[in-house]
């Protein structure tokens, strides 16, 4: 069985996750080598990082939509892809003029190729599994940030990406169908 790393921290809720001091602090810290930071918003972070965010406003080395980035993006591939996009429709509405977060599954599919090997892909949300051991994808760190009183929380999930566990599982399931 591999070890999870859990944190959890108590600190405000921001619309801008990461202008919220621990939270920036823990992201930091957790990414590795060049990072895309693909839903980029305000802050800019102590990494070496390509910013991309469809809202021109904000600071930003591109501003196209996500799922446009990564499917036509033929430079180098990154070593942490940090996903921080509007948590709902509702959301998008009210708190980010109307911009709303590409097909979730379509940007899912489209990381693997952007990504390197070895690489994580660190997702904010609501969820603690999201890019999943079908895409090749093992847990390796959760943060639950705690925002007290009746807000909910957020959840952060650091997913390391293997892609020969990705083929060992395919050939798997692939022998389970045919043998079971
Ligand atoms: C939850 S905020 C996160 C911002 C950033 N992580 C921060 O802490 O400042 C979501 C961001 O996604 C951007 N966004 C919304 N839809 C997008 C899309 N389809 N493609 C790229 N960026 C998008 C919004 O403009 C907003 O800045």
């Amino acid at each position: 069985m591999k070890t999870l790393h859990f944190d959890h921290i108590r600190c405000p809720l921001h619309r801008y996750t990461f202008s919220v001091k621990a939270i920036r602090h823990w992201v930091e810290q957790t990414c590795e080598g060049r990072v895309l930071n693909l839903f980029a918003g305000e802050t800019r972070l102590n990494v070496n990082e390509v910013r991309n965010d469809l809202d021109p406003d904000m600071p930003a080395d591109f501003h196209e939509d996500a799922l446009i980035f990564l499917r036509g993006w033929t430079g180098e591939a990154f070593n942490t892809i940090l996903l921080d996009p509007p948590y709902a429709y509702r959301k998008s509405m009210e708190l980010y003029k109307g911009m709303i977060c590409s097909p979730f599954r379509q940007l899912k599919d489209a990381i693997p190729a952007c990504l390197a090997p070895n690489g994580l892909v660190i997702t904010f949300g609501y969820h603690s599994i999201v890019m999943g051991v079908n895409r090749g994808f093992t847990l390796e760190c959760l943060a639950l940030f705690s925002h007290g009183g009746a807000i909910h929380d957020t959840i952060a999930a650091a997913e390391r990406y293997s892609p020969e566990q990705f083929i060992h599982y395919n050939n798997h399931q692939r022998y389970e169908q045919q043998h079971l």
